[in-house]
């Protein structure tokens, strides 16, 4: 039988400014969920990368003096930078830049047109050049200004195309009565259902007024709207990821798109509603996370308030970031991150609760026993504990719960430390007639560090590995995550996983 699929996809985020730790959030998050589905033999598809049209990469190119081309090449390499700096594991990083995506974008909105979805018309509205948003009424922040980005909105007048969205203002308010699960969490998709309810508009699908962008295949005088050149890009990169290759049946519908709610309309709105224009497949789910905050605003470029996720990395290891970042804030709700945060939770998590466990393990092993693992069955207290712990994970994770699946390994982190101070191996070390006692505590220990390692190697896979590497057990295939599923046999030294920061 084929593997099940599993394609995870982030927004392509925009060329205007360098990456920050707002993208390094939800790349982080798609990575945990490849890698997780990867651990259970599911063929993952994974997929980041650039929008790069449109009014935010064309004005920023003006500011600066360079060619909205030049910007994008120079911007688009940070951000395929920062993939494998936070241990990224995309399979492809689309650019839409790319003459494969425009192409394909232009074969699809002419599939539109054919199904009779498009026609002239003349805008006439507020419209936010950053967020390169129509905006409606409901949508406008006090002064005719944008919330997001707190600027004042521009009064747009342009004969354009027209995208009939209030065409599919009946199907879409089916799709999410019928399928609630297609915009989670739930608040989100209240927000989908009442932005639909409150009557859709139709939207521009080109603009007439940019020349940075797809030319529209029927009047190339007009470029294609950046909302709908950007969200093909999750359909447009199976035709071309792998040279040779269409992976689009392979991959597509699908299965999981991470947003954040500053484009929900975009994802759970206008997203379905083209795709039901152009007869393909929608996803089974968009899900929409919070915002990472510093001092109560949400962190962005424009506001100016972000911390740099490249120089954290530089000094605490990329997999304290990836911890960090969905252990602090729940993931789907906002919260909080400050730098004296993220060193408590290091200190106090990574290094003392997890790594100093790994490491008196293994120093105990060594001592009392010269590296080598007793064969012994675990505890029997601790292996009821540990019972269907990789289910209840993959469970959670299934649902995208990734800070409560983080929490529910981590439970069994901390038993394993109050495990070690109730059985005080140092005393049972020396009374020759606790030795079998001594074997146990042994072997539940190192047992219980790898199998927990293996849970835990999508948000820490770097340590993992190397943990892993130590025990002599680098197995992180799912069927390896279940107490007892292994036997360590020898340890070998290992240096401290997250060495106290002067
Ligand atoms: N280019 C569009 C998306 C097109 S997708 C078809 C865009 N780009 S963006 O660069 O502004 O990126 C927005 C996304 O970056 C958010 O949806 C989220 O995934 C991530 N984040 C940016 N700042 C963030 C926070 N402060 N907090 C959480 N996520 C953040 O919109």
């Amino acid at each position: 039988m084929a593997a099940r699929s599993f394609y995870v996809t982030t927004p392509i985020y925009y060329v205007n400014a360098a990456p920050h730790l707002g993208h390094a959030y939800t790349t982080i998050a798609a990575d945990v969920l490849a890698r997780h589905h990867r651990q259970r033999g599911e063929d993952v598809f994974f997929l980041t990368g650039t929008d790069e049209h449109g009014e935010p990469v064309a004005l920023a190119a003006e500011r600066e003096g360079v060619s909205p081309q030049e910007l994008a090449d120079r911007n688009a390499e940070r951000f395929r930078a920062l993939a494998p700096r936070i241990d990224a594991t995309n399979d492809f990083f689309i650019r839409t830049s790319d003459a494969e995506h425009g192409a394909r974008v232009q074969e699809i909105l002419e599939q539109v047109r054919a199904n009779g979805h498009v026609y002239e018309g003349i805008y006439e509205g507020w419209y936010c050049p950053r967020c390169a948003d129509f905006k409606t009424e409901q949508e406008i922040a006090e002064g005719n200004t944008c919330p997001i980005h707190k600027i004042p909105l521009t009064r747009e007048h342009e004969h354009n195309w027209f995208f009939r969205l209030s065409a599919f203002q009946e199907p879409l308010e089916r799709l999410l009565t019928e399928s609630p699960e297609f915009v989670r969490p739930r608040s989100r998709y209240n927000e989908a259902l009442s932005f639909v309810r409150s009557g859709l508009q139709d939207v521009s699908l080109s603009r007439r007024k940019l020349t940075w962008g797809i030319p529209v295949p029927w009047d190339p005088e007009q470029v294609v709207y950046v909302w709908w050149d950007a969200l093909l890009n999750y359909v447009t990169a199976l035709a071309y990821a792998r040279p040779g290759q269409d992976l689009t049946a392979v991959y597509w519908p699908a299965t999981c798109q991470l947003i954040a709610k500053d484009i929900l309309k975009f994802h759970t709105v206008y997203w379905p509603a083209l795709l039901m224009a152009a007869d393909l497949p929608l996803p089974e789910q968009v899900f929409v996370h919070g915002y990472l905050l510093m001092d109560g605003e949400k962190m962005s470029k424009s506001l100016g308030n972000v911390l740099d996720p490249f120089a954290v990395i530089d000094r605490f290891g990329s997999d304290a970031l990836r911890f960090y970042l969905l252990r602090d804030v729940p993931f789907g709700q906002d919260g909080s991150v400050s730098a004296a945060a993220f060193e408590e939770r290091y200190e106090r998590e990574l290094a003392n609760d997890y790594g100093n466990l790994a490491s008196r393990s293994v120093a105990m092993v060594r001592r009392y026993r010269h590296g080598v693992v007793p064969q012994v069955p675990c505890d029997p207290a601790i292996a009821a504990e540990f019972e269907g712990l990789p289910g209840r994970v993959a469970a959670l994770l299934d649902a995208i719960e990734i800070t409560q699946a983080l929490e529910e390994v981590w439970q069994r982190v901390r038993r394993l430390n109050r495990y070690v101070e109730e059985r005080a191996p140092w005393v049972l070390a020396k009374d020759e007639a606790a030795a079998g006692e001594l074997d146990v505590v042994l072997a539940t220990l190192i047992e219980g560090v790898r199998a927990l390692t293996v849970l835990l190697a999508p948000w820490l896979p770097v340590t993992a590995s190397r943990l892993l590497e130590a025990l002599g057990a680098p197995e992180i295939g799912y069927d390896a995550a279940a107490l007892g599923a292994r036997s360590v046999t020898a340890v070998a030294a290992l240096e401290p996983l997250f060495p106290k920061q002067p």
